[in-house]
């Protein structure tokens, strides 16, 4: 029976894992194989998505976090090529642009085993984002790329991409808002229990490197957040990166303002999102789900992979540079709402990624 080995490490990737995993696991005759790379370890990080999303525990975790780029991803690839050559599976599927990402697609092409990209194509043509770098290297070790949009299909044409490689299949997370839309529901209204009322407040997530590590950039994010909250409260669920840059760079009067609880898990986030007047962020996650909510997305960074929802008017683009205008800039988004767009497909990108698996495997 063919065997793939998916690699899993941060916290977006539990959540298109939880999308996909279970399709593959409907294909009679394809095992899948979970292994955590462990780049995000903390509970609220990594536990409460395989706890709340129905994911099988990882076979095998690696216990590999921190540390600069270079000496994270050589540790990954070091302990993934020895699986691999112990394991010898007939495929590796990697989500998304994380250092884990690159780790496992780098680790699997040297062994001449197969690589399925899911979320390949995307590109900022920011090469200062690590994930870039990551997105690049990942998409030309791979043999199947599945991309999530027609604008991610065309970046790898440009790249000269052999078209049998690509397979546009739509975005895993729409998948996931969908398949967890009714547990989130039954959950009920996180803003509630925070004393928040639906629609009186401001989501915001930061957590990006070019943000976190920039203390001019940061200090203007959170410095326009606060000046939201004195209009409109800001919930914030921090990033572990982000709570130890802000108290090292000593935010202590801005983040005084805001509204911070620990990061939350998906189904609790689900509900923050859809009860918020505005959603503020750097995820690349979170500005898709503003748009299936059909909530307004200020994005806090220089530019997005997901430029479909900036085109039809659901998401502006907002350069960090000046804390005022990050503030206008997400009271203005109050009450505003875009075309009605599909960019996405229709919540079915697990099912094909599934069947081309099993048929590229048969
Ligand atoms: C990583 C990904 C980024 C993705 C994000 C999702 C890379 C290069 N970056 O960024 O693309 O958008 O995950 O959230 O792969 N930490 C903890 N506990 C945890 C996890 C992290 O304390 O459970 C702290 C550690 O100090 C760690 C730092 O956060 O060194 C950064 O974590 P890391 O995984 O390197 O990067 P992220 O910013 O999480
Ligand atoms: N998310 C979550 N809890 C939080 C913040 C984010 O469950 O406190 C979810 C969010 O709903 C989305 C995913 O995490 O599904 C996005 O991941 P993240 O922002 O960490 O990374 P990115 O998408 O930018 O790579």
């Amino acid at each position: 029976m063919p065997r793939i080995f998916t690699v899993i490490g941060a916290r977006p990737q539990f959540i298109k894992a939880a999308a996909v995993s279970h399709r593959i696991a409907e294909v009679p005759g394809l095992s899948e194989t979970l292994v955590h790379t462990g780049q995000h370890y903390d509970a609220n990080m990594s536990d409460v998505f395989f706890d709340e999303l129905d994911i099988p525990a990882p076979a095998h975790h690696l216990g590999i976090a921190g540390g600069p780029h270079g000496a994270m991803t050589g540790r990954m690839l070091s302990a993934l090529e020895e699986l691999f050559m112990a394991e010898r599976p007939d495929m590796v599927m990697v989500y998304g642009d994380t250092n884990s990402t690159l780790a496992g697609a780098l680790a699997a092409a040297k062994l001449h085993i197969p690589v399925a990209h899911v979320e390949a194509g995307l590109r900022s043509f920011n090469k200062r984002m690590p994930e870039e770098i990551n997105r690049i290297l990942t998409d030309q070790c791979s043999e199947r790329l599945f991309t999530p949009t027609a604008t991610a299909t065309r970046n790898l044409r440009g790249e000269g991409v052999p078209e049998a490689r690509i397979v546009e299949c739509g975005d895993v997370m729409f998948d996931a808002a969908l398949r967890f839309a009714a547990k989130a529901e039954a959950r009920g209204a996180g803003a509630a229990q925070l004393g928040l009322g639906r629609g009186e407040y401001v989501l915001a997530t930061v957590h990006r490197q070019e943000n976190t590590d920039d203390p001019v950039r940061l200090a203007a994010i959170m410095g326009g957040l606060a000046l939201v909250a004195a209009e409109l409260p800001v919930l914030l669920p921090l990033h572990p990166r982000t709570r130890a840059r802000a108290e090292a760079a000593n935010m202590a009067d801005a983040l005084a303002a805001l509204h911070i609880v620990e990061p939350v898990g998906y189904l609790g986030m689900t509900g923050l999102e859809k009860d918020a007047a505005v959603i503020a962020t750097d995820s690349g996650g979170v500005q898709k789900e503003a748009f299936f909510h059909g909530v307004p997305c200020v994005t806090l960074r220089d530019e997005t992979e997901w430029g479909e929802l900036v085109e039809a008017g659901w998401n502006s683009l907002i350069p960090p540079g000046d804390a005022g205008t990050i503030r206008d800039a997400i009271l203005a988004a109050r009450g505003t709402r875009g075309a009605e767009i599909t960019p996405y497909g229709t919540g079915n990108a697990a099912d094909i990624i599934a069947a081309e698996i099993a048929k590229a495997l048969s």
